[in-house]
């Protein structure tokens, strides 16, 4: 009997050594220790055995039982690491290989103008606000010294909602806004870039465009601050050479109001057709704030003075990139838009 366990003991290390795969081990396992295995038969037929017999031959099959798991173990620990390893050198990646490219968005015009404006105004110490699109008839227009019946109301064909609110028309409702919201009447110091709307459609006016509008109240403001700021803003954005003029002009929230030309930045002021042979090109409105205007709005016009600006991102971004309809600002044309890549930002 002794003898027949040795046997098995080195049969079953013997196969449990070559086994090569988890699966030629585990029938190792179930040949020589399951249920119906031979090892397990040694056991179920020790009733034959004397009863000095039993406990040796018993003890021996237990010691013979517990070195071939050991070994199984043993084996199964190589064959798991080696199954590993074999998998992770099959899924091996090269990281040294060029990756698929990812196509980016690019920065529209207009934001890029946007963004362009707001750091040459904040870096002269101006706040960037905000305020609603959908706007009041008052700070649309009653506040900023337009009242109902106002002709230059008709200068703006409006979006009305109802007879109190509008999608508004200029960025200028910011300026009320600002002023009411200062409950200090602290001075003031602002641009808000923002969507603006009137009833029009063309080659050079879209129903929705984009404004700049500009405060400044503090106490002895003048016109030569607005010259000097203008001046600063459009030789940043548009060319150190750039000349200004200003044109005497009518705006209800400003006075004196100008409309203030640059010097035609493609043919330096000999006439092309960009400039349609002036040599001058509009970019925007401008004037004294109102006293009416500040005084409406909170602010004594005894004690302060002040100069506002609006002028047109769209128009801005049709110069500077020399887009001729400005409806492809809206209608997110990949062609259009992909000539704006983020290589040249
Ligand atoms: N809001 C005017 C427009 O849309 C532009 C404008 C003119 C703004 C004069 C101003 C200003 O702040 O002072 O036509």
């Amino acid at each position: 009997m002794k003898e027949q366990i040795a046997q098995i003991k080195e049969n079953a290390i013997n196969e449990i050594t070559e086994a090569k795969t988890l699966q030629e081990l585990n029938d190792v396992r179930v040949k020589y220790l399951g249920k119906k295995g031979e090892l397990t038969a040694v056991l179920r037929g020790m009733g034959a055995l004397s009863a000095e017999e039993r406990p040796i031959i018993g003890s021996l099959v237990n010691e013979v039982r517990d070195s071939l798991e050991s070994e199984i173990q043993k084996n199964e620990s190589d064959l798991k690491e080696k199954a590993l390893n074999e998998k992770l050198e099959k899924e091996r990646i090269d990281i040294s290989l060029p990756s698929t490219k990812m196509k980016r968005g690019s920065k529209h015009p207009i934001n890029r103008v946007i963004e362009e404006i707001e750091d040459i105004f904040v870096s002269m110490g101006y706040d960037v606000v905000d305020g609603p699109e959908l706007e009041t008839d008052e700070y649309c227009f009653e506040r900023l010294n337009l009242p109902k019946g106002h002709p230059a109301r008709d200068m703006q064909d409006s979006f009305y909602v109802d007879p109190e609110h509008l999608l508004r028309t200029q960025t200028s409702a910011v300026q009320a806004r600002v002023m009411m919201a200062n409950e200090e009447k602290t001075p003031i110091r602002v641009i808000c870039p923002g969507k603006t709307y009137r009833r029009d459609d063309d080659a050079t006016h879209s129903h929705q465009f984009g404004q700049v509008e500009g405060l400044v109240i503090d106490e002895n403001v003048s016109l030569a601050d607005l010259k000097g700021t203008l001046e600063i803003f459009v030789r940043k954005m548009l060319g150190e050479n750039s000349k200004l003029r200003f044109r005497p002009s009518y705006f209800p929230f400003t006075e004196p109001s100008y409309e203030v030309d640059v010097s035609c930045f493609k043919c330096n002021g000999k006439g092309c057709n960009l400039c349609k042979q002036t040599g001058w090109i509009e970019i925007l409105g401008s004037g004294m704030v109102h006293p009416n205007v500040l005084e409406m709005n909170g602010y004594d016009p005894k004690k302060y003075t002040g100069f506002a600006f609006g002028t047109g991102l769209d128009r801005l971004a049709m110069f500077k990139y020399g887009i001729t309809d400005i409806r492809y600002f809206y209608t997110n044309d990949v062609r259009f838009l992909n000539q704006f890549d983020r290589k040249d930002v």
